[in-house]
């Protein structure tokens, strides 16, 4: 059985597609699915960020035929582990998850690392910001894969 988890932030088309794409890069496929999601409604169906998509590519890594979808309290049965790029998403999921089992499955991107940052800054009005935000999510993702 593979173990699967989910990337969440607010669009779908900044952080979280990074975050699937950085995560599947560093797993076999054969044994993690990496999912992406926004808690938002705003771009259901658009590609990603073409900020994110030049800031993958740079490294190495194809993220632009996902598709942006909608978190859905479905999506508390599909995965093993919901991880939210920042409080406010922490706390929107946190918020429809139905009973302790549905909880426990939430966690924070950043607490998988040891440092002061605990949130992926949102870069969706900062140019400058999709590079750091590679680096965090690329951090954390290593500490996830290097644990599985
Ligand atoms: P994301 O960034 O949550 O990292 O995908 C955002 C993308 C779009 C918006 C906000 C944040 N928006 O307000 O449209």
């Amino acid at each position: 059985m593979k173990t699967k988890i989910l990337m969440v932030c607010l669009g779908n088309i900044c952080r979280s597609p990074l975050a699937e794409g950085i995560l599947q890069s560093k797993v076999d496929s054969e044994k993690v699915l990496v999912d992406s999601a926004g808690t938002g409604n705003y771009h259901i169906g658009k590609p990603p960020d073409p900020r994110s998509i030049a800031v993958a590519r740079k490294n190495g890594l194809h993220i632009e035929k996902q598709r942006c979808r909608q978190f859905s309290p479905n999506d508390f049965q599909k995965f093993d582990v919901i991880y939210a790029m920042d409080n406010s998403n922490f706390n929107a999921i946190i918020d429809m998850a139905n009973g302790q089992d549905e909880i426990v499955k939430v966690k924070r991107l950043m607490d998988e690392i040891d440092g002061p940052i605990k949130e992926v800054p949102d870069p969706y009005w900062d140019d400058d910001g999709f590079e750091k935000v590679f680096r965090l999510i690329d951090s954390a993702c290593q500490a996830i894969a290097t644990k599985l």
